[in-house]
């Protein structure tokens, strides 16, 4: 009782403090709006990149110290290191005001240490885990001088023609949800102020995922139940987690780009979610409205953005040149550009740069938090965690490390930055050759001193020719065991890197038909920053790793894997379509009028003739070095009314040889509702860890919100019917099911 009492007090002592603190930022910013003049307001809402890089299509080419020391200028990017930004924050310490500069980067997957891509981190469902990757990216950022990262992307993707799937959480708007929170939680730690801490920026908002064709930049048109129930959800997370900052997206929805849409950024953002951080528009997004048709210049542009909600301009211009203009006829009331200032300035003070403009630019923390020992050993786990499991026939894997010769073979076997995936960050003067462990290194760290590693390159990427087929088959002949490591590259995802044809490039699966014609055990390793179609290797290869990109430690964690220090537990976040012409495919569909019966009918149903029906592989799909059980499927009720909770438990016993991890898959379906409901959706997930042998209860608790959805009038509700419980070890893989009715 007296530690409750101590927590209480502590809670209430902390949260009278924080008001107290915000009390006076707020006396303080108005002070400060006081003295500002309108040109130097502009100035905070005007962001450009450094002269190093360019992360869009470069639109501002001037003096920025001229006009940071001018107070133009209010933030950065693509600014990195203690003494870079140092020196650029002594700028603006020259300034009237001595406003002092945010420094943003788009550090998404770690930084000096790279952790694998976001969507490999998603397959590892793992929450803790994928917290602590943001949390140490946060601390290598901000020792480097950062303290805003433009992460985490929270844009769910039902289409991996869209390059930047690699950048998300997949398809599936719960654990997109969960993980947006998480980051943004790994991000953030303790709290702005804290030296570790960076401010989050969810992005692109909203719904940029959902380009038609999974052609980058693309329109997106959805119903509004679509924009609420699949899209936004991961945002709400990311607000609810206490992101500071948003991005807004480069497409327009329904008719009107997000930059300028009052809807997202006013009403559902700063209005309904009560979002008190500021907006950045994505890079030039703010111009290129008038590309869109939407508005007639950079002026007309600038007046639509601030005036639907979108505080801070990147790289476009538009607010510097046209703003006070603006201001001065009265089209944009001063009190607007005042709102969007204060929202800038209080991040600022909450950062504590008015108390040391310095704090984050120190060279001396930056020496010892980069790539440190810590931060590798999380990488190599987080990138073991987030390796799938496809196909393992004739226990093909794992492999013994007594094995005498192994063949290596393919293109990305010695592949070096491109396991960094896209969207690392390149830090100046750094030999990345030294930084990342390549997958011939990594399986040569595993092998005894007696084994040998034979290697041949088979083809390059693009493997349009196969005049090194021949080695790579003879090489194979010599060897026990074949590793095969394919792929695309880390530059074919990411930004602006949508693929129309998303099979293995160019004639790479004929190199795996001709080394699986030797007859040797054979594994396939596939890197890729997005599901990638091959059906052939999937047919007839007996052992396949989806390796994505995972980081500086790719080669240890994918050893690691190989040989069984580490048992696969990843599962897909993603559909993997059979060919393109499956896309759209997920697994959260609508029943239809005519669902088909099974992979292969077609008649009179929702099917193509030409295809099975199924992916490739599901959603929540991953297998194991080891097998799982699942029994004793109870609910506490069988009727629940609205305010109850219903308590759901089971048993999962690890059945194999082997320790492993499972994550059992709660699905639910609402079989008849005012509006069609999916076939099943994930509503709760665990996953657990089990010796062989061991069994563990699971339980889980189904309450309202689990039920609930939009209905004709787009009102949240959970109506009254029968639901069907479904315990997955994927979406496609239901172990247990029973049902229950909600009765009012
Ligand atoms: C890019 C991306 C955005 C990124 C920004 C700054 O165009 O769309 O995600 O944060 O520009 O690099």
């Amino acid at each position: 009782m007296r530690l409750l009492k101590i927590i209480f007090s502590v809670t209430i002592l902390f949260v009278s403090f924080t008001s107290a603190q915000n009390a006076n930022f707020e006396k303080k910013i108005d002070a400060l709006l006081k003295r500002m003049t309108i040109e130097e307001k502009i100035g905070q809402l005007t962001q450009y990149s450094g002269d190093r890089k360019a992360t869009g299509p470069v639109t501002f080419k001037g003096d920025s110290e001229k006009l940071i020391r001018e107070g133009k200028i209010g933030a950065m990017l693509n600014v990195i290191g203690a003494d870079y930004t140092r020196r650029y924050q002594e700028v603006a310490m020259q300034s009237r005001l001595k406003i002092p500069l945010l420094f943003g980067q788009d550090v998404i997957h770690g930084f000096k240490t790279t952790f694998p891509i976001p969507l490999a981190e998603a397959a590892s469902w793992d929450l803790e885990a994928i917290e602590r990757s943001a949390r140490l990216a946060a601390v290598e950022a901000s020792a480097a001088g950062l303290h805003w990262t433009f992460a985490p992307m929270v844009d769910i993707c039902r289409d991996p023609r869209w390059g930047r799937v690699m950048e998300g959480a997949g398809e599936d708007t719960y654990l997109g949800s969960r993980i947006a929170f998480a980051r943004v939680r790994g991000f953030q730690g303790r709290g702005l102020g804290n030296v570790d801490s960076v401010m989050a920026c969810a992005k692109h908002f909203a719904a940029y995922g959902a380009a038609v064709g999974g052609r980058d930049y693309n329109s997106v048109d959805m119903s509004e139940r679509q924009l609420w129930e699949t899209y936004l959800p991961p945002f709400k997370a990311a607000a609810d987690a206490g992101a500071a900052t948003f991005m807004n997206s480069f497409n327009d929805l329904n008719g009107i780009p997000a930059t300028g849409n009052r809807y997202l950024q006013r009403d559902i953002l700063k209005g309904k979610w009560n979002f008190s951080g500021f907006v950045v528009s994505d890079w030039g997004s703010i111009g290129e409205m008038a590309a869109h048709g939407y508005v007639e210049d950079r002026r007309a542009a600038a007046l639509a953005a601030i005036t639907a909600g979108s505080d801070m301009d990147m790289e476009s211009g538009a607010y510097r040149d046209n703003l006070a203009g603006l201001v001065k006829t009265g089209e944009v009331p001063v009190a607007v550009v005042d709102d969007a200032v204060r929202r800038v300035l209080r991040k600022k003070f909450e950062l504590g740069l008015f108390d040391d403009p310095y704090k984050f630019s120190d060279p001396a923390r930056e020496q010892r938090e980069l790539n440190n020992p810590e931060h590798l050993a999380f990488a190599r786990e987080i990138a073991r965690k987030s390796i799938v499991l496809l196909k393992n026939e004739n226990r093909t894997l794992p492999l013994s490390k007594d094995v005498k010769t192994v063949a290596l073979i393919g293109p990305l076997a010695k592949a070096v930055r491109d396991n960094h995936g896209f969207w690392s960050v390149e830090l100046p003067g750094v030999d990345y050759d030294k930084l990342i462990v390549t997958q011939f290194d990594g399986i040569k760290n595993k092998l005894g001193s007696d084994s040998r590693l034979l290697y041949a390159e088979g083809c390059d990427v693009d493997c349009r020719t196969d005049e090194k087929f021949a080695g790579a088959v003879e090489t194979a002949r010599q060897a026990d065991v074949v590793i095969l490591s394919v792929g695309e590259r880390a530059n074919q995802s990411g930004e602006a890197k949508s693929r129309s044809n998303i099979h293995l490039p160019g004639m790479q699966e004929e190199l795996i038909r001709k080394i699986q014609a030797t007859g040797k055990p054979v594994v396939v390793l596939i890197n890729a920053g997005r599901p990638l179609v091959f059906d052939w290797t999937a047919d007839n290869v007996p052992a396949i790793l989806y390796t994505w990109w995972l980081g500086s430690e790719a080669g240890n964690a994918i050893a690691d894997v190989l040989f069984g220090d580490y048992n696969p537990a990843a599962r897909l976040p993603i559909t993997f379509p059979r060919t393109e012409g499956q896309i759209p495919i997920y697994y959260n569909h609508f029943n239809t009028g005519r669902p088909p019966r099974g992979d292969d009918s077609t008649n009179y149903v929702s099917a193509y003739i030409d295809l099975k029906n199924s992916p490739r592989f599901p959603f929540g799909f991953g297998l194991s070095y080891t097998s799982f059980e699942y029994r004793d499927l109870k609910l506490d009720k069988k009727r629940m009314r609205a305010n109850d909770k219903l308590e759901v438990s089971l048993k999962v016993t690890n059945t194999g040889r082997l320790a492993g991890e499972e994550v059992v898959q709660l699905y639910l379906r609402d079989r008849v509702a005012s509006v069609v409901r999916p076939v099943k959706e994930l509503r709760d997930f665990r996953k657990l860890a089990l010796r062989p042998g061991e069994t563990k209860e699971v339980r889980f608790v189904i309450d309202k919100e689990k039920l609930s959805f939009y209905d004709q009038k787009l009102q949240w509700t959970a109506e009254p019917g029968r639901f069907d419980l479904m315990i997955g070890a994927s979406s496609a893989d239901i172990r247990l099911s029973d049902s229950f009715e909600l009765v009012d």
